[in-house]
């Protein structure tokens, strides 16, 4: 089968679109990597070049090796994949200790994959342990809202999940175990991985402090709910925000518990602070 013609490069492809119409991905800002299942990878080889050099990651993904990923590519632009895929996102190739990386397909203009690949590559492998396989979408965007909130909100995982728990009914059903967050840090490199993979055992979603944020999930639908949840929620957050800074009424600690019990979910009670 062509790369092109694959349904989850398809997908891939849409949810780049996806989050450029959000208005996430100014200039080449994010970056999107999918772990693809062994069938997927069998299914576009006659296409994979297996001649290109193999490059450092940058740090050791030893639980990652042999695996197959797409990746959007360093310095490329989300508004571009849709019109011109193989110059802007590339098919990758991790070797067998996990420490390099080749380039199988795309970038044909040149380029490398995202400068967050250490970060994204961590990623994977925490949520391919702690979900058994499932997660196979790292998602990093620069969301509006929520890097607004890093500037006035404690960067308290505690806080940041609470704030937007409160902010609409559904959250705490859409991300219960919460959310993470890393002050600023230096991006691209193997210590904003190591800290962001760390929160990333516990939590769906790790915020970037005046940068973005990481979300991981199964598929692309569920991954990319994931940061609209979030990012609508932080949108309607600053505007509560703006319009007063206290609330006059908003969601309980004890909604929450009821909430939980009717919805089926855990909620940690470290996030039911009284305030
Ligand atoms: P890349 O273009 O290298 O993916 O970097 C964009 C970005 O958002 C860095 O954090
Ligand atoms: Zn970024």
């Amino acid at each position: 089968m062509k790369v092109l013609e694959a349904k989850f490069v398809q997908g891939f492809i849409r949810m780049c679109n996806d989050g450029w119409e959000q208005g996430w991905h100014e200039r080449n800002g994010g970056n999107l990597t999918y772990r693809m299942k062994k069938e997927e990878a069998e299914s576009i080889k006659a296409e994979l070049r297996t001649d290109s050099v193999w490059k450092e990651i940058g740090t050791s993904v030893p639980k990652l090796a042999g695996e197959f990923f797409l990746v959007t590519g360093s310095g490329k632009y989300f508004r571009n994949v849709m019109l011109d895929p193989e110059d802007s996102i590339a098919v990758v190739e991790i070797d067998g200790k996990g420490e390099c990386y080749r380039i199988c397909w795309g970038l044909v203009n040149g380029g490398r994959p995202t400068s967050e690949l250490p970060s994204h590559l961590m990623n994977h492998e925490v949520k391919m342990q702690a979900t058994g396989g499932k997660h196979r979408v790292i998602y990093h965007a620069h969301t509006t809202n929520v890097i607004a909130l890093t500037f006035v909100l404690p960067l308290e995982d505690e806080v940041f999940t609470r704030e937007l728990w409160e902010m609409a009914t559904e959250c705490p059903v859409v991300f219960p175990d919460g959310i993470g967050v890393v002050g600023w840090m230096v991006p691209g490199g193997r210590d904003i991985a190591v800290a962001t993979s760390e929160l990333m055992k516990k939590y769906d979603v790790a915020i970037w402090a005046h940068h973005g944020m990481f979300a991981s999930g199964e598929d692309f639908d569920l991954t990319f709910g994931l940061m609209h949840t979030v990012e609508k929620s932080a949108e309607i957050l600053v505007k509560m925000l703006s319009m007063r800074p206290d609330k006059l009424q908003t969601i309980t600690p004890q909604n929450f518990r009821d909430l939980a019990v009717d919805f089926q979910v855990t909620l940690p009670e470290r996030f039911l602070y009284e305030k």
